[in-house]
């Protein structure tokens, strides 16, 4: 039997943007916060660098500005740049008063620097920023009696309504599997928020802890919204190489603070890419090391910050010094072991300045967006800012409005009469397996037509086979995970196989040429929604 729950709103993700969106709600509205896993799973809490924000006098709006359109090669929307920087300090001022502990110096915070930025302007706790900034808004969402938290419980398709007061679709609730009792529930609310994080998982190597599989792309795209940019996956220049180490960050940082990029003979070689060296824009640094990995047969290649000062590199950088001791590194004295990995969705479901997406009463926030901000490559640190600063808008989008919606229609229960239970779990984790491999294969850091059309052959082959499961079959997370990750990795591949050119995170060896008109990705489902159907 399908239970039904009834909010005013449905936030879905309680990383960085959902608990932002629901703190700045929970005084007027009751709030669901629905979490696949535990509420402190997800990217948010293993961010190390930190958040960048106009801080320092000697820094300005406009130079963060400038910095964020220059690594976004062309393809940053104005406004939305000008939106989260010029919000930036407040944003951090609301996180210091939810509790949240940056580092100091005599003269204020301690700001650090990253690729592409012209100054110090990173804010951060020691190298485990996300952790400071998550465990303190969860604090103060266990304390808001509004706001009714939902673990393990994983959203699976969102529930679409004609509206005919306004003669278009509404989004009026999602169907969510609770993990544990393993039954299918209906949670409708007037008003909903995907808040579900990247997409990253869709390759083999990933920074990205479980749970990273684009669900709400998935959702919003099943639902009839537009995504975009979907070809820009941003790979993190470097993770610490090591057999038994999976998805470990070496942050950026240490590039910040002086760490050397070296290929296995010791020798530097990021100045002959570009002159800003290791702290060039990601997208080049990580093309720079795939680059000089092939051209040796190396591989990993070497960060090194053992020439610092053996206390500072501790204290400054206990994640990564504790993280690296564990395989028996020690990065006071030797150089890192490092490889790119996917890091970071700079694509996702297409939102304006409030965060409102095509589907009337469906919002979307954070890493799931497309908000215009990253264009073809995210300036470092610029992303936890978006999650707090979109989230905010769309909160007080909503909050503007809601008085003024109807609470949606209840919705059919789940229909699980036709499945049965699968005895071939074996074929959904080899399809993750495979997909998985292919996209990092032929889906990577540099392109080509014909590996992208291969890629697309296969993404199509599996996806019939993981919609054959989806009828017959009684659903588990995995699945779930499956079905949005292959849909998403079709959608990643369309956009690449659009783009004629090579632009920040898109390399193409057959288009390397960069076009004169820069111009987005966007892709539009065929149940698109915004469209008037009603009247
Ligand atoms: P997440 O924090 O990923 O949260 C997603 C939430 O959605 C989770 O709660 C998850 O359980 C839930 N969810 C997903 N699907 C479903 C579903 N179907 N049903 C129910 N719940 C669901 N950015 C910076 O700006 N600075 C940094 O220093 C930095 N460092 C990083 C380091 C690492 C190792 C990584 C991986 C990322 C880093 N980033 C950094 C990027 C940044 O952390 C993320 O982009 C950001 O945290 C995303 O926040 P989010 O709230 O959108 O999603
Ligand atoms: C890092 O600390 O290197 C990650 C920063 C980011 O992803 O913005």
């Amino acid at each position: 039997m399908t239970t039904q729950a009834n909010y005013d709103i449905l936030v879905i993700g309680s990383g960085a943007a959902g608990l932002t969106l629901a703190l700045h709600l929970a005084s007027r509205f009751r709030v669901a916060l629905l979490s696949k896993q535990r509420l402190r799973d997800g990217s948010t809490w293993f961010a190390q660098g930190g958040i960048a924000a106009v801080l320092d006098n000697a820094d300005s709006i406009e130079s963060h500005i400038a910095d964020t359109l220059d690594a976004g090669a062309g393809l940053c929307h104005p406004d939305a740049v000008r939106q989260t920087v010029e919000n930036s300090a407040a944003t951090i001022q609301w996180l210091i008063e939810q509790g949240v502990d940056f580092d100091r110096e005599d003269s204020g915070y301690h700001l650090t620097k990253e690729g592409g930025h012209s100054h110090r302007r990173i804010v951060h706790s020691a190298d485990a920023t996300g952790r400071a900034v998550h465990s303190s808004l969860l604090e103060r969402v266990r304390e808001a009696e509004n706001i009714h938290c939902f673990e393990h419980h994983i959203a699976l398709d969102l529930v679409r309504q004609p509206d005919p007061s306004r003669g278009r679709f509404r989004c009026a609730g999602v169907y969510v599997l609770d993990r544990h009792s393993e039954q299918v529930e209906l949670f409708q609310g007037r008003a909903v928020v995907l808040a579900t994080g990247g997409a990253s998982k869709a390759y083999l190597y990933t920074s990205n802890p479980d749970g990273a599989s684009g669900d709400g792309i998935a959702m919003a795209w099943r639902a009839g919204c537009r995504v975009a940019n979907m070809e820009f996956n941003q790979f993190h220049p470097t993770c610490l190489y090591h057999p038994e180490a999976k998805a470990l960050l070496v942050t950026e940082a240490l590039r910040g603070e002086g760490a050397r990029l070296k290929l296995p003979d010791g020798s530097r070689f990021m100045h002959r890419f570009d002159d800003r060296g290791e702290l060039a824009p990601r997208d080049i640094v990580a093309r720079a090391i795939d680059h000089e990995m092939k051209r040796l047969g190396a591989d990993c290649l070497y960060l090194d910050i053992s020439h610092q000062d053996a206390d500072f590199v501790r204290n400054r950088f206990p994640t990564v010094y504790n993280n690296c001791r564990q395989y028996g590194i020690d990065i006071t004295s030797e150089p890192i072991p490092v490889v790119p990995a996917a890091h970071y969705t700079c694509g996702g479901v297409v939102v304006d300045r409030h965060g409102r997406t095509d589907l009337d009463q469906l919002y979307a926030v954070g890493e799931t967006t497309f908000t215009g901000l990253h264009g073809a490559n995210r300036l470092a640190s610029n992303s936890l800012l978006e999650c707090l600063v979109y989230a905010r808008a769309a909160a007080m989008d909503i909050e503007a409005t809601l008085d003024g919606v109807a609470p949606p229609r209840t919705a059919p229960a789940w229909d699980a009469s036709r499945v049965t239970d699968s005895d071939e779990d074996v074929v959904i984790s080899h399809n993750w397996d495979e997909l998985r491999r292919f996209m990092w294969d032929y889906v990577g850091i540099v392109r080509t037509r014909k590996r992208l059309l291969r890629a697309e052959h296969r993404v199509r082959m599996l996806q019939g086979e993981i919609r054959e499961f989806y009828a017959n079959y009684k659903i588990t997370s995995d699945l779930i995970e499956l079905r949005n990750l292959a849909l998403v990795s079709e959608l990643i591949i369309r956009s690449a196989l659009e783009r004629r050119e090579s632009r920040g995170l898109h390399y193409s060896l057959d288009y390397p040429e960069l076009r004169e008109l820069a111009m987005d990705t966007v892709l539009v489902p065929e149940n698109f929604a915004n469209q008037r159907q009603f009247v």
